[in-house]
Formats: C-alpha cells, sequence, structure tokens
C-alpha cells in the first residue's frame, strides 16, 4: 500500500512542535508494518535539510495563479528516516528561514500543494492513500475533488489529521485565483465567514478526517473557533485515533542527549544523574521536587497562567521545590518569566528559547511535567515524561485526559486537574511535593510509568484499518 504523508513538519528535518514528530514517526512505523510510506514536505533551506543528501528526481513548473514557478523534487538517498522522504524545492516560494508566519503563508502552502499535485499527476503515480496533516495540506483533498486539472486522482482516498483545530489557514476569496480551475458542478468552495478555510474544506472533502486524540474530536463539536457546527454535522466520518511516540528516539536506555541512560529495571542512579546534571547547569537544588514545563508560551498551553503560578507555589510552599521552563513564544509571557528570576534565585529557572536536546535532559532529569493546557489535541510531552520516569501533572483535556489516569485511581500515575486556573495549578503542584516525599509510593508509579506503551505500535495499526476501510475492493 503506497501512502503519502503531506504536512509542514517532520522531525528532524523541520520541527516547530509536535506535528513533526507525528509525521516523523508514523510512517516509520508504517513501512515496518509493511507499507511503502513516504513524506513529502518543503525544502524551507539548508540548515532545516542538515546532513542528509538528495537527488532530484523531477523538474517542472507550474501556475499560482498567473505567476508561473519552476519546481524540483529532491528524494532522499539513503531512506535514513526509516521512510522515503520527498522536498519539494520552489525558489522564491518555499525556501524560508523558519516554517510559519509569513504574510504569503497562503501563497506558500497552496504552492506547495500544487507543485505536490502536479507532481504526481503528471509522473503519473496513483497512491493507494493521501494523508494530509492540518491545514498547510488541506487544499488537497478539495482539490482531488473539484479541481478539473487533477480528475485522473479523484477517486484516491484522502485522510486528514486535525494536530490543532484552532487554526484553519483560512484566506479571501481576493486569493481563489491561486487555485486552479474548479468544477462548480461537484459542490465548489464552501464559504466560511466570507472566506476560504482550508481546514473546513478539508473535513468537508476528504475519505475520513481523524482528531490526535479521541477526546479532541469531541471537544471540536464546542471549540474550534468557528467550526464547532461543522463538527457536529460531519461527526460520523471522524476517528480519534491517540497518536504515539518514536520509542527509538526518546528512549532513556538509549539516549545520547542525556547525562545517564536508564530503563524501567534500573531507574536509578541513571535518572537521579539527569536530574543532577540539571540541577548543576540551572543552579537548582537536586534534593527538592523539580517540576518542569516545556512547551510553545502561548495561551493554548496555559503558559500565561505560570508566571503567577510558580510564584505563588514558591512562596507558598515556601521554596520547598524547584520549577524549571522551557519555551518560547508570547513575549509578554517570556518577560514575566525572566522577572521572576531575581525573586526566586536557586529554585526557579527558565530557558527561554527551543533547544531539543535540553529537552530531552528535562524530561529525563525532571520529577514532575507539568501541562496547564486549555486546548491539547493530543499533547506528546506527557507521553514523553512517562517514557522517562517523570510524572505528568496535566490538565484534563482532549489527549492529556485520554493518557493520564490519576495516581489516586486505580492503575494511574499522574496528576490531574481540572480547570486551567492558577488555583487549580497551584494545589495540583501542593500534591506533586507531597506526593515527592512520599519516596516508596514514587517509585512504584516511576515503575508503571515507565511500563506503559504509547509507542506508534499501539495506534499505527489503528490508521492501517482505516486506509484499508478506504481503499476500494478488488
Ligand atoms: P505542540 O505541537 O502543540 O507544541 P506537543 O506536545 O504535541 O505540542 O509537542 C511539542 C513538541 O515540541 C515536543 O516534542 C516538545 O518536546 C517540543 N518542544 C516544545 N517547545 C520546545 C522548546 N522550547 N525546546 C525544545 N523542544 C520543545
Ligand atoms: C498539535 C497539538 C498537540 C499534538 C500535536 C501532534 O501541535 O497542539 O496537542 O500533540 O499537534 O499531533
Amino acid at each position: 500500500m503506497r501512502v503519502y504523508h503531506l504536512g509542514a513538519e517532520c522531525y528532524p528535518v523541520a520541527k516547530v512542535g509536535g506535528l513533526a514528530d507525528v509525521v516523523g514517526a508514523l510512517p516509520k512505523y508504517q513501512c515496518q508494518a509493511g507499507l511503502q510510506a513516504a513524506v513529502v514536505l518543503p525544502y524551507y533551506n539548508r540548515q532545516f535539510v542538515r546532513e542528509h543528501q538528495f537527488d532530484v528526481v523531477f523538474v517542472a513548473s507550474t501556475l499560482l495563479g498567473h505567476r508561473r514557478f519552476d519546481f524540483e523534487i529532491l528524494k532522499e538517498r539513503d531512506n535514513a528516516l526509516g521512510f522515503e522522504l520527498y522536498l519539494i524545492r520552489a525558489p522564491g516560494l518555499l525556501d524560508r528561514e523558519n516554517v510559519y508566519s509569513y504574510p504569503d503563508e497562503t501563497e506558500q502552502f497552496i504552492a506547495y500543494q500544487l507543485a505536490f499535485l502536479d507532481w504526481i499527476n503528471w509522473s503519473q503515480q496513483t497512491p493507494d492513500i493521501i494523508h494530509c496533516h492540518d491545514h498547510h495540506a488541506g487544499l488537497i483533498p478539495f482539490l482531488l475533488y473539484h479541481s478539473v486539472i487533477y480528475k485522473r486522482l479523484k477517486h484516491v482516498p484522502t485522510v486528514f489529521t486535525i494536530h490543532n483545530g484552532q487554526y484553519h489557514g483560512a484566506f479571501g476569496w481576493d486569493k481563489v485565483g491561486y487555485l486552479p480551475e474548479i468544477d462548480m458542478t461537484v459542490g465548489g468552495l464552501l464559504d466560511w465567514n466570507g472566506g476560504i478555510n482550508p481546514l473546513a474544506a478539508a473535513v468537508k472533502c476528504c475519505s475520513k478526517f481523524t482528531t490526535v486524540s479521541p477526546s479532541y474530536l469531541e471537544e471540536l463539536k464546542v471549540q474550534s473557533n468557528g467550526l464547532e457546527h461543522l463538527f457536529e454535522m460531519e461527526e460520523g466520518r471522524g476517528v480519534g485515533v491517540l497518536n504515539g511516540i518514536d520509542s527509538q528516539v526518546w528512549d532513556p536506555a538509549n539516549d545520547a542527549m542525556i547525562a545517564a541512560k536508564f530503563s524501567a529495571k534500573k531507574i536509578d542512579p541513571g535518572k537521579a544523574q539527569n536530574k543532577l546534571a540539571l540541577c548543576e547547569r540551572f543552579g537548582l537544588s537536586p534534593d527538592k521536587p523539580l517540576i518542569s514545563f516545556i512547551g510553545r508560551l502561548v495561551t493554548e498551553k496555559g503558559a500565561d497562567l505560570l508566571p503567577e503560578a510558580v510564584s505563588r507555589s514558591l512562596n507558598e510552599l515556601g521554596d520547598q521545590l524547584n520549577i524549571l521552563v522551557l519555551g518560547t513564544g508570547d513575549i509578554y509571557i517570556q518577560d514575566e518569566l525572566r522577572h521572576l528570576l531575581d525573586a526566586h534565585p536557586n529554585v526557579y529557572n527558565a530557558y527561554l528559547g527551543y533547544d531539543e536536546k535540553l529537552s530531552h535532559l528535562i524530561y529525563s532529569g525532571s520529577d514532575f511535567l507539568l501541562m496547564p493546557s486549555r486546548v491539547e489535541p493530543c499533547g506528546l510531552n506527557q507521553l514523553y515524561a512517562l517514557r522517562y520516569g517523570t510524572v505528568p501533572i496535566v490538565r484534563s483535556t482532549g489527549g492529556l485526559k485520554d493518557s493520564v489516569i490519576d495516581f489516586e485511581q486505580p492503575d494511574g500515575y499522574g496528576i490531574r486537574f481540572e480547570e486551567a486556573s492558577v488555583d487549580d495549578i497551584c494545589v495540583a503542584v501542593k500534591r506533586a511535593v507531597e506526593l515527592y516525599q512520599n519516596t516508596a509510593q514514587l517509585e512504584l508509579l516511576r515503575k508503571r510509568m515507565m511500563g506503559l506503551d504509547f509507542s506508534w505500535d499501539q495506534s499505527a495499526g489503528q490508521y492501517i484499518q482505516l486506509y484499508q476501510s478506504l481503499i476500494p475492493k478488488l
């Protein structure tokens, strides 16, 4: 079965967040299961491509409205990532310093999708499935279905996975000319608030859509930035599949990015040595519990609550704990987190930037990982924390709800709280500090967490079943 995955990110080639981790891992597991899974990404720049070797396998030019652009398809030579990786190079359109946030993002991602479709169309390929991730690839299901020039591919089944339903990639009708000729008799583009909405178009036109956790499928019906009605109407075509993790990349027994290796069988001294390394680097106290946060500093992640929650917890608990933040995002939140440094030396620190290697050390060296998310379609951080024996403290939402059981429940291992509020975070932090005092219980929970299997082995099969249900039987 030949599957193409399309999305804006793929670890380790281009990563901003969890989307990259999923697009960089799911295809690998699918290939191990016997599928021919490939990923097609924009070529952003040399730095993103790093040490891989590529061959040009296709060269063409196509139209973005009235603008003709040249593009090349590059294929990674050695299948080093465990799947075929293709990059679309289109100088002046797809080459960028960063993945997102350009004023011409609409043109950027339409060009990406058109180049992909032209390539497979002109090279006479007929994949079994095209799997699109988030709105950056959301026009593909629509174009396959409605556009005159891709008629040959009209019956290729498409799966659309929603990693983040808050972002839609919407643009005005003034840009409709960037799309190729549309067969209006099949329905045409739907108008969403006076514009074109790639996320909505994908949900409407794909063969099946998925969300990255079962709870998030439900939540989209009440919170999806104006598409709630659509998700209610289309409920029957959606499936929630909890993400997995790449247990080869995230493996404390075999992780070159941490200070000391460890496993479920022998947690210490390895885990303790990672904590020591982390505390030394950030001037923290290794004998106190260490609660960390890793993530984008945005309200979606509840990061705006952090500054007050940090200072209140440290004040109320008399500095009985350490708090460490790794994140980048909202400048206002960054400033507030920076201002706290002077008030709480030796028990609080923050690295306000992006550092993949440091994230591994934090997952392995922390006692707890805090995720006060307002919205969390799946969340991978809690799954990495579990793998590294770090107790997740999570707000009960989306994938956090689907993957973390409170330690006071049967078979539980994490700490859960209900509201995205400073009060609830502080209560959860207090529970964590109390739990830390109970060494025997903490040890038991660590063993339990590290024995769980949240790898793609568990969920990759659900996607394969879904694909099989969509491929027309011969
Ligand atoms: P999202 O994709 O919404 O940001 P996820 O929990 O799915 O959230 O995934 C976040 C990913 O990005 C994880 O791999 C996490 O370790 C990583 N990450 C987030 N912020 C940083 C940072 N500042 N430095 C290093 N890694 C980070
Ligand atoms: C998105 C979501 C996150 C999810 C990730 C991977 O970025 O915000 O919750 O884990 O995609 O699916």
